[in-house]
């Protein structure tokens, strides 16, 4: 199985990029070939907006990383995005990424909508793994919305699962223990009396992550 992954979060050991080492280590259980990319670090140019693309079967820009990473893409069985919500959204880098998928995609207007249909045939999975502040799901809903319509366009037998960590706040928070996590809620003013909860959501999150992991990796679902 061929994995690529995109870590979107600036920070290191943030809590998306814990969710994303961890589907990653249920992957090494079938000795995939990984490769992870920090969004940031890419060069990666926004769209022009020339739309091109839909006479070219390429995106026209050049002088960045997008055309060894368009392959790379091309070439995965599974691609994995892990990011923190920023404002509804992914943080830029990686919403830079996302725009330059456009180039995968011809786009027809029609009467009454627009029919896509891809240069080529998809037949990927891929895992969305959001974390946010809020603990209301609905912050990462529009992010969620944008993944399902590219997933759906690039083909019907790719498939997308997205996992929301929810009410994190700093770094690796994610994987605190309980007295870390009751001491984190006090200092931050979160009633303390949340933090069994989250602990548990937290931990089986993690562990529901890593049980995609091993089976994707495998092959599987
Ligand atoms: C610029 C910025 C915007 C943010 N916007 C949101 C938001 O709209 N909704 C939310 O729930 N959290 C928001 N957050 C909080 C992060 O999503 C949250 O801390 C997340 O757990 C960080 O993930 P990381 O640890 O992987 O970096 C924002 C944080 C930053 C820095």
């Amino acid at each position: 199985m061929k994995i690529l992954a995109f870590k979107g979060s600036p920070r290191e050991k943030g809590n998306s990029s814990i969710m994303l080492d961890r589907f990653l280590d249920g992957c090494k259980k079938s000795d995939g070939d990984i490769k992870t990319f920090k969004s940031g670090e890419l060069n990666i140019k926004p769209c022009a907006g020339c739309l091109r693309c839909n006479l070219i079967k390429r995106c026209s820009l050049r002088g960045d990383d997008w055309e060894q990473l368009s392959s790379e893409i091309l070439g995965a069985d599974i691609i994995v995005i892990s990011s923190p919500v920023y404002f509804f959204n992914f943080p830029s880098e990686l919403k830079g990424i996302i725009d330059r998928f456009r180039s995968f995609i011809h786009v027809r207007i029609t009467g009454d909508g627009l029919i896509h249909t891809p240069w080529t045939e998809w037949r990927k999975k891929f895992v969305l793994l959001l974390s946010m502040g809020s603990p209301d799901e609905n912050e990462g809903a529009d992010i969620i919305k944008v993944m399902k319509f590219i997933v759906k366009e690039l083909g019907e037998n790719n498939e997308l699962y997205t996992f929301n960590g929810k009410r994190l706040a700093v770094r690796g928070q994610i994987e605190f223990d309980l007295n870390k996590l009751k001491s984190l809620y006090k200092k931050l003013q979160i009633p303390v009396k949340l933090a069994e909860h989250d602990h548990i959501r937290n931990r089986e999150l993690l562990s529901h992550i890593y049980s995609l992991g091993t089976e994707l990796g495998a092959g599987g679902t």
